[in-house]
């Protein structure tokens, strides 16, 4: 069966983004996942956070983030007027961050972060108690300092995910909700041919766009060389509205809470999404009532009347995590077969970049340089001659039951069958 000129395995915030540009440049676009939007997507807060993301050993990966966030307000643009919608309707708020210290301790990690925003270069500006209490009345009287970054913004992921479909069903783009059985590649030619459904469907294709976030390295038939370092980092997160008393935030307020970070992120219709765990537990999504204890207590530190809102929502996610906490962008040594995962902590932010790098190497155009140095090729080994992965390199196997037809993340609450 013909798939189309571009294939795209994974139908998250980042394969529909990579979809959407190729469809754009006229391309004949498939899209494939058993249950799109509702991996990692699902569970993103959606902040656009480069610099209260950053890293001080992590340069480039913010050199990335900052490029990916000033294409933001153009890719909400085009994609709101592509569907005949008003860019407010994907929640892409620019308010910008506070990120606060409630004690002596937290004080410290500040003035440490300073340092690491100074050390990169990136805007942010102290914020005098009295000042933060002006911008965000709800904070605690306990707060000691903060940090105000204009510049990290965000979206709603869930939001942004229909607007992709939609805008795909109206370039003629195809999302078959379907599993991939397995990658077909041609050996001898090093060439991808398209892959496997899970009905036997053979779907072909010149390009297959590998964009299946945590589960990116377990498709059967990936070649070792091309396989990327993905494992899954496991995210709980919860969603909260207003119940008899709202708690209404303008900023993303972010914080490290004796030890435990949080984000706080208001959306217009007042929700507000509580994030996030990071936990090394393999293929588990189970939601942990742990996890509600902890996030509540460290959001209700910085915001107390975060208590009197109604928990609404309580997900688990998985991020496509690699060694260095930067995706991998980009064609493969094999033929026809491109990259876009491994995106970590900031797939939505990082999607409107991906698909531009990932489709002008569909279209054998140069990769733009901010992303050059995300290939694959970074992962290689030095004691393989022919320059190849080597194998795995971290990645790890889903149970079988998980690949195909993976399962979408536990609710508390009856799932919405669309976003
Ligand atoms: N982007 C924040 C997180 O992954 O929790």
């Amino acid at each position: 069966v013909n798939g189309g000129d571009v294939l795209v395995v994974g139908g998250g915030i980042v394969g529909l983004a990579v979809a959407w540009r190729a469809a754009q440049e006229g391309l004949a676009v498939t899209v494939v996942d058993p249950a799109p939007g509702r991996g990692a997507s699902w569970a993103a807060a959606g902040m656009l956070a480069p610099v209260t993301e950053a890293r001080a050993a992590e340069a480039p990966l913010t050199a990335l983030g900052l490029a990916s966030l000033r294409r933001w307000p153009s890719f909400a643009d085009e994609l709101a007027d592509e569907i005949g919608v008003e860019p407010a309707c994907l929640g892409l708020r620019r308010d910008g961050t506070l990120q606060v210290a409630v004690d002596e301790d937290d004080l410290r990690a500040l003035d440490d972060l300073r340092v690491v925003y100074d050390l990169l270069g990136l805007p942010a500006e102290p914020c005098p108690v009295r000042r933060c209490r002006q911008l965000e009345p709800l904070l605690t009287p306990r707060l000691c300092g903060a940090l105000l970054v204009d510049g990290d913004w965000q979206v709603d992921p869930r939001r942004v995910v229909d607007a992709l479909r939609q805008a795909l069903a109206r370039r003629g783009a195809t999302v078959l909700t379907r599993a991939v059985r397995r990658l077909d590649v041609d050996d001898a030619l090093d060439r991808c041919l398209g892959v496997t459904l899970d009905d036997g469907t053979m779907l072909r294709s010149a390009s297959v766009v590998l964009a299946a976030g945590a589960w990116s390295a377990t498709v059967a038939g990936l070649p070792e060389h091309c396989r990327p370092p993905v494992r899954p980092v496991k995210g709980e997160i919860l969603r909260l509205r207003p119940g008899r008393y709202p708690a209404a935030l303008r900023h993303v307020v972010r914080g490290s809470v004796r030890g435990t970070a949080v984000y706080l992120v208001p959306r217009d219709d007042g929700e507000l999404v509580v994030g996030a765990t990071m936990e090394e537990a393999g293929w588990d999504t189970d939601v942990r009532a742990v996890a509600v204890r902890d996030l509540l207590w460290a959001a209700t530190e910085l915001v107390p009347a975060v208590g009197e809102l109604v928990l609404h929502e309580h997900v688990a996610g998985l991020r496509p995590a690699t060694p260095d906490n930067a995706p991998v962008l980009g064609p493969t040594p094999v033929v026809g077969l491109h990259l876009a995962t491994g995106h970590h902590r900031n797939g939505v932010l990082l999607a409107p970049l991906t698909g531009d790098a990932v489709v002008a190497g569909v279209l054998g155009r140069p990769t733009p340089d901010i992303a050059s140095g995300f290939s694959l090729g970074r992962f290689a080994s030095p004691s393989r001659e022919d320059g190849s992965m080597s194998p795995a390199g971290g990645a790890q196997r889903a149970p079988a039951d998980l690949v195909p037809g993976r399962p979408a993340p536990c609710c508390l609450t009856p799932k919405r069958s669309r976003p």
